[in-house]
């Protein structure tokens, strides 16, 4: 098979085309609804649309038509990212128009309104919240990604935003008609550490996902160069203040960024990759995969994810010392009691491997023998060669479940995640796993 053939068999693609972060999920009329920022007509960003498509299972997609294309004077450069709401029996989309103009700081980001009888075919509505309903001080420029949620009847909806001498902060407008939105207040109230804010997304059981663009950090290092942070606590809807009791990385990977949860689900997808990294578009005749749909719930003060895949068990054994099998696609199930060493070895031939290990107190993603190529973008740390780490919890039983398909692995362990896309020869479908533990229950599934 051609490098150009090759695509994932369940994780959202925009087919020979680009896409970024997932927009406007929602569950709508007994279907599953995911749009996304889409590039048809190139391997690169630009021409933002909404791609869209939709599910019965969230693993098998079914491609709808593009759901908005950048043809108004309002969002002629760009559809950028918003999200979706059902309200009085319509789907509606809230998203951020993009003009360029003259570039920099005279390019304007408003928020626009589109909705749909059917979830399929979408009338624009034009500008609902323009640079003038921005409070004084913060940047027209820097002013995108609404998430929108209904609480006791009213909308809201949180956007990001940045100050003018300052870096990125999170809004909280109200609404209720859809139509005419009041700023209400500033979340954090203070500057975050970020260049940017961007795609931050409030949940009512409280819950505040946000990515932050270009963060400090040390050496010029890439690995979090962009992150993703997740807090628990409350938004008081009045003042709009968030009290956080709790934050966390949302996950230890390097391809994740810009995630999202479902209007009427509490299921995330994320998008796996991240800006500024080396990418092989040219090679693979395309750019941009949705992490796999994962449950989003809080346990013990802690947000937890857990991958959702429609598969079935075609293996399941207990291990004593070691294992091998072989697959590319599918998903592992491993339940560990105690153990003292556990290194599993995906993808691997002859010398070709990407080890997942247990240090101590941490998990380590292994890609230095992966196989993947980059081209040097002159960031030694922006490559295929990289160790990722995630904390361990001191629980006796973990619970590994391991997310493969071609192009990516997603792991989990007792609900934390590690997310990486692996560029790896498509030839290499060995598994090995080398276990010392009280017990070890191995099982794999494949994709039905
Ligand atoms: C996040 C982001 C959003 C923006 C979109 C543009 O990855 O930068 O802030 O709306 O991508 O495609």
């Amino acid at each position: 098979m051609s490098d150009k053939d090759l695509r994932p068999l369940f994780h959202i693609t925009g087919g020979n085309g680009w896409i970024n972060d997932p927009n406007g999920l929602i569950y709508y009329r007994g279907r599953y609804h995911v749009f996304f920022q889409y590039n048809p007509n190139d391997i690169k960003w630009g021409n933002i649309c909404w791609g869209h498509v939709v599910s019965d299972d969230l693993t098998h997609w079914e491609k709808m038509p593009i759901a908005l294309v950048p043809d108004k004077d309002y969002d002629k450069d760009g559809c950028f990212s918003g999200s979706a709401i059902e309200w009085d029996n319509r789907l509606w989309l809230i998203y951020t128009g993009y003009t360029v103009n003259n570039g920099g700081q005279t390019s304007r980001q408003i928020q626009c309104l589109a909705s749909s009888a059917d979830g399929i075919s979408f009338e624009k509505h034009g500008v609902v919240i323009d640079s003038y309903g921005l409070p004084d001080g913060y940047m027209p420029c820097d002013f995108r990604d609404p998430k929108i949620f209904l609480h006791c009847g009213r909308l809201y909806c949180v956007i990001a935003a940045r100050k003018a001498d300052g870096r990125g902060h999170i809004l909280l407008y109200r609404s209720d008609d859809m139509f005419k939105w009041e700023f209400i207040g500033d979340l954090f109230g203070r500057d975050c550490d970020g260049l940017m804010i961007e795609c931050p997304d409030y949940r009512e059981e409280g819950i505040l996902l946000f990515s932050k663009l270009v963060q400090q950090t040390e050496n010029g290092c890439m690995d979090d160069y962009h992150t993703v942070r997740m807090c628990t606590g409350t938004l008081d809807l009045m003042t709009g203040r968030f009290d956080a009791t709790g934050e966390a990385p949302c996950d230890y990977g390097f391809d994740f960024y810009a995630p999202q949860t479902f209007s009427g689900a509490n299921i995330l997808i994320g998008w796996m990759s991240m800006w500024s990294r080396s990418v092989l578009n040219e090679r693979y005749g395309f750019c941009g995969m949705l992490t796999v749909p994962r449950k989003i719930y809080i346990e013990n003060g802690s947000i937890l994810q857990e991958p959702i895949v429609s598969a079935v068990d075609v293996v399941r054994t207990e291990v004593k010392n070691s294992f091998t099998d072989r697959a590319k696609i599918g998903v592992i199930d491993i339940e560990l009691k105690n153990p003292e060493k556990f290194i599993l070895s995906l993808r691997k031939k002859e010398n070709i491997t990407t080890d997942f290990i247990l240090d101590g107190s941490e998990w380590i993603l292994d890609k230095r023998r992966s196989g993947e190529v980059f081209p040097d973008n002159g960031k030694e740390t922006d490559s295929g060669a990289v160790v990722r780490r995630m904390p361990s919890d001191s629980s006796e039983n973990k619970r590994i479940a391991v997310v493969m398909d071609e192009f990516s692995i997603e792991i989990f362990v007792n609900g934390k995640s590690l997310t990486s896309t692996l560029f790896t020869d498509e030839d290499a479908d060995g598994i090995e796993l080398v276990v010392k533990a009280d017990s070890c229950i191995y099982t794999r599934s494949e994709i039905v």
